[in-house]
Formats: C-alpha cells, sequence, structure tokens
C-alpha cells in the first residue's frame, strides 16, 4: 500500500478548465489507499462535490504553498509566479528543457527550495514513448480551427465547447469550400487527432512523417492551403518553413496551425512566427497579399476539457498507482537533474525526490 499523498491543484490559467485526474480516477486512487487533496477551483470542468464523493480532502485554491512537504503536488499548466523557492516535488509540464523563455527561472526556484519538477512531457516507458498525453486532442483542435479559419467560419474569442458541437460546425460545409490539407507528424498523437477532424470536415489531407520531411519539398509543402504542424522535435531539423518561403510567390498556403508551438526553442520547426496566438485573438495574419493566416494556440485541449481530461487521466492514474523513485517517475526526476546541470544549477541544491 502506498502512502502517497497527491495534492490537486487549482489551475492558475483562467482559461484552463483541465484537470490531470478527473473525480472516477480520484476515487481508484483513494480506494488503493492514496491520500489525495483536491483544491477548489471555480474553472474546473468537474466539480469539487465530484472529488469529495469520491473521498478526496478539500483546499482551497492555492493553498498547495503550505501542504506538507511530503506532499506530490499535482497540475497541468505553469504554476504563479510566487513562491520564489519550490520544495515540493511537482508533477506538471514544466516546458523547461528545451531552454523555452522562463525555463532556467522555474528550474532555479526547484533549486532554491529543494524541490523537482516531474515533469509529464518526460513521464516514458522504457522505449521512451510518453505514458501520458494530451496530443490526440491537440491535433484534433488543430485541424478543426484550421478548417474553421479556411472556411472564414472561426469566431473569436474562443470558448471551450465539446466534441459533439465542434464536429457539428465542422460537418457544415458547402462543396466550394474544397481546399487541400497536409498534415506534418501525422503519425504521431497530435497528428492523428488532426487526420480524424480533417475526416469530420470532409477533408482528405496529405499526411507526411519523418519519412517523407527527411529530404524535405518545400514547394509541395507550400503548394497546399493548410497546413497543420504536429511533430515532436527533439533534435534540430532544417525549418520546415523560413521568412522567404512565405513570400513565394507560388504559395497556396493560407492557413497554418502550429499545434507543436516550439516558439522561442532552437527545435522550433515553424521559425515564422515569434509569438503564440490565444482564445481572444486565435489567428494572426503573417502576409497580407495573398493571405497567410497563423493559428498557434498551445492549449488546444482546454477547448474539449471533459474528453481531453477523461483521456489524459485514464493513462496518468496507472502511473500514479505505481508512483515511486524508480521506472517513469525516476527516469522524470532523471531529466529534471540533468536539465538542471545543462544549466550549470549544482546538483547538491536539491534533496532526495
Ligand atoms: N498546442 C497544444 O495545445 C499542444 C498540446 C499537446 C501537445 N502539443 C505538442 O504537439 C507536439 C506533438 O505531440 P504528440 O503527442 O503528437 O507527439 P508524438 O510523439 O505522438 O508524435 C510526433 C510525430 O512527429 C513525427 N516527427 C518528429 N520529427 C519529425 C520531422 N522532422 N518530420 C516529420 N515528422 C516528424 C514523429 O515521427 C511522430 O510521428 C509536441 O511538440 C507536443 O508538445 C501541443
Amino acid at each position: 500500500m502506498t502512502e502517497l499523498h497527491l495534492w490537486l491543484r487549482h489551475e492558475d490559467r483562467r482559461t484552463e478548465r483541465r484537470t490531470p485526474i478527473v473525480p472516477s480516477d480520484a476515487r481508484r486512487l483513494v480506494d488503493s489507499g492514496v491520500t489525495l487533496t483536491v483544491e477548489e477551483s471555480p474553472q474546473r470542468i468537474f466539480p469539487i462535490e465530484e472529488y469529495e464523493a469520491a473521498g478526496c480532502h478539500v483546499a482551497t485554491a492555492g493553498s498547495w504553498v503550505s501542504a506538507p512537504r511530503d506532499a506530490v503536488i499535482l497540475g497541468l499548466k505553469e504554476l504563479p509566479d510566487q513562491p520564489g523557492e519550490l520544495t515540493h516535488r511537482h508533477i506538471f509540464f514544466g516546458h523547461a528543457y528545451k531552454r523555452q523563455p522562463g525555463a532556467e527561472t522555474l528550474l532555479r526556484r526547484f533549486a532554491a527550495g529543494g524541490g523537482a519538477l516531474l515533469d509529464l512531457e518526460y513521464l516514458v516507458d522504457d522505449h521512451g514513448r510518453r505514458l501520458a498525453a494530451f496530443g490526440f486532442w491537440a491535433g484534433y483542435l488543430g485541424a478543426a480551427l484550421a478548417v474553421l479559419q479556411q472556411r472564414g467560419r472561426l469566431v473569436a474569442p474562443l470558448t471551450p465547447t465539446s466534441k459533439e458541437e465542434l464536429d457539428e460546425r465542422l460537418q457544415r460545409a458547402d462543396a466550394d469550400e474544397e481546399f487541400t490539407a497536409l498534415v506534418i507528424g501525422a503519425l504521431g498523437r497530435s497528428g492523428r487527432g488532426a487526420r480524424l477532424a480533417f475526416q469530420v470536415a470532409g477533408v482528405e489531407p496529405t499526411c507526411w512523417d519523418l519519412a517523407e520531411t527527411r529530404d524535405l519539398d518545400r514547394p509541395a509543402l507550400l503548394a497546399h492551403d493548410v497546413m497543420v504542424n504536429a511533430v515532436l522535435a527533439t533534435t534540430p531539423v532544417p525549418p520546415f518553413l523560413r521568412e522567404p518561403d512565405l513570400d513565394d510567390p507560388a504559395r497556396r498556403l493560407r492557413t497554418l496551425c502550429d499545434v507543436t508551438c516550439d516558439v522561442g526553442s532552437p527545435l522550433n520547426v515553424l521559425p515564422v512566427y515569434d509569438r503564440t496566438t490565444d482564445w481572444t485573438d486565435p489567428v494572426r495574419r503573417l502576409r497580407k497579399e495573398p493571405p497567410l493566416d497563423l493559428i498557434a494556440i498551445d492549449n488546444l485541449p482546454s477547448l474539449l476539457p471533459r474528453e481531453s481530461s477523461t483521456d489524459f487521466s485514464a493513462a496518468l492514474v496507472l502511473q500514479l498507482l505505481e508512483f515511486g523513485t524508480g521506472g517513469p517517475w525516476g527516469r522524470c526526476l532523471d531529466r529534471f537533474h540533468q536539465a538542471c546541470r545543462e544549466l550549470g544549477i549544482a546538483e547538491g541544491e536539491f534533496r532526495d525526490a
């Protein structure tokens, strides 16, 4: 029987309605002996009462800062800027190992407090495959928004919806709205989601993955009306698009959706824009004539909070039931130490996590 104390925090980001653990999986954890504290959260898609009914303790939003030191704090997106020193082990998406903006600051906060980041992006099996991911729904939303934009039907601001509602909008098409689409990273989770959304919208996309980009055919890429980038870049490769490509007179490309959103990272395959878009302004015009519109939203699955949380939680709960110092969680911790070493943060600054 594990003595794990998990603390599910409220998400600081106001638009974030997802949760890494849904009430039915919370019950599984509690039944297996895990102490689970859940912070109240006005925007979480599942009401606190459902967690309470599952046997969880309830705490106020943001109270993780004074949680017992051995509690493991669980969330999805970024932490608030304070406290400056992080004393707990935190499970969330830190986006801190690819030299993203703010990465070093975050890792130094852990070093200062003696805590540790167990980054969900690096929770992998023996073969390096991700064990819990939102990719499928990110790709689904990315392609869906690109379709709506291409058809002139994207309405801002974006708000969370259900798959049923979204599909209904995707299926409303006129015959004169035909266009070609390309998915890069088509064999991955996001890529599969993107392909399904295109299918729902009645579009048969061209599918590229590693084999098709090894010797990149940029003119072929630019000959598509819509492109969805869904790659997971782990080593630098030549960019798929560069600034001069956008001015290529042969460009048909009108709508570019970057699901990957590696902007600011040296691994970025689309260095043609410098900041993401968001729910309020989901589309940015990169070129006027002919038009080229960018969608680069880094919290796409939050637009389908119920569906994406339920899938993610089903995968994560299996790992939480096996929480320990070895296996995937051990690898997560090793990756954290490695990232700190790369930034010159001394290992001795950390307590054993
Ligand atoms: N925008 C969002 O809200 C959001 C949400 C979740 C994930 N993501 C991001 O989406 C990306 C994809 O995630 P995933 O879960 O689908 O990953 P994945 O590992 O399941 O799939 C990635 C795919 O990209 C392919 N790939 C890698 N390099 C390539 C290259 N140079 N050319 C062509 N194909 C290449 C791989 O072969 C694989 O099939 C990640 O960067 C992830 O962080 C974004």
